[in-house]
């Protein structure tokens, strides 16, 4: 009997010894490190900005609306015009060009009529302020091109800083518009020519929409011409003041 059961204790033994090592219980991986709070003392001014200037007026597309809820104005005015950012008008941004006002550039951006994986170039980045809108849409390809060389560079370098890095940002005359990457669905001129550039008009694709300023000495219709299979269609919007188109622009009056 007492046989036995040292027979069987050995049993129990060896089979325990035999079980396979059991995995220590799983940890919950540490939290990450809270990240800094990103502070943006603007934001209820650029939200009061878009409720009563774009979206109590005529600017229905719910995407241009996020849009120009997300763009810091602020960071690309000079320091002394920040609290003015959020004001509905242009501002001076040297180099004796301006920021276009927002409400403009909700409307223009609107008038564009962009869907998710379309092509836009836009002639006159200045601040970048429009570009980074257009950028803010999602699923769309930018191209901007901006004729003042100093202004460019300070605004490449800022637009990279505020992460706007997918933007495809040249130097030089964008009368010509952009050859190699064009047919583009949408081209936002905001500098205004007296007549149309015709190469603009020919770098559209098939269905694709011209939003322009034209006239002169800062009257001029915010005209929008749309390329058909046989020829364009154009319509006007409202009146507008933009700086003049200059550079090849200027010899074509
Ligand atoms: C009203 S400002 C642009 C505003 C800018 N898009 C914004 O969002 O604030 C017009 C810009 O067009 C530029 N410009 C004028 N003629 C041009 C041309 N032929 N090619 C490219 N840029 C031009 C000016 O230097 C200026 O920076």
């Amino acid at each position: 009997m007492k046989r036995a059961l040292l027979a069987l204790l050995w049993l129990v033994a060896c089979r325990a010894e035999k079980s396979p090592p059991q995995p220590a219980p799983a940890q919950p991986p540490a939290p990450a490190p809270a990240p800094a709070p990103q502070t943006d003392p603007y934001e209820a001014a650029r939200n009061k900005m878009v409720d009563e200037t774009i979206v109590a007026r005529d600017v229905k597309d719910p995407r241009v609306i996020a849009a120009m809820r997300k763009v810091h104005r602020h960071r690309l005015v000079p320091p002394d015009l920040q609290p003015r950012a959020y004001e509905d008008n242009p501002l001076s941004i040297g180099f004796e060009q301006t920021i276009s006002q927002p409400y403009i550039v909700a409307a223009m951006t609107e008038a564009a009529q962009l869907t998710p994986g379309e092509k836009v170039l836009e002639i006159g980045t200045g601040s970048g302020y429009q570009a980074a809108v257009l950028a803010e849409l999602g699923d769309v390809e930018v191209y901007s091109i901006e004729i003042v060389e100093p202004l460019a560079q300070r605004t490449h370098k800022l637009l990279d800083r505020m992460g706007y890095k997918q933007l495809h940002l040249r130097i030089g005359d964008g009368y010509q518009g952009w050859r190699e990457a064009a047919p583009f669905d949408a081209i936002i001129v905001t500098a205004a020519p007296e007549k149309i550039p015709q190469p603009l008009i020919d770098q559209l694709a098939v269905g694709g929409r011209l939003v322009i300023p034209v006239g002169k000495d800062g009257h001029q219709d915010l005209k929008v011409v749309t390329r058909g299979k046989d020829g364009t269609t154009s319509e006007s919007l409202f009146p507008v003041r933009f700086v003049p188109m200059t550079g090849e622009a200027q010899n074509k009056k």
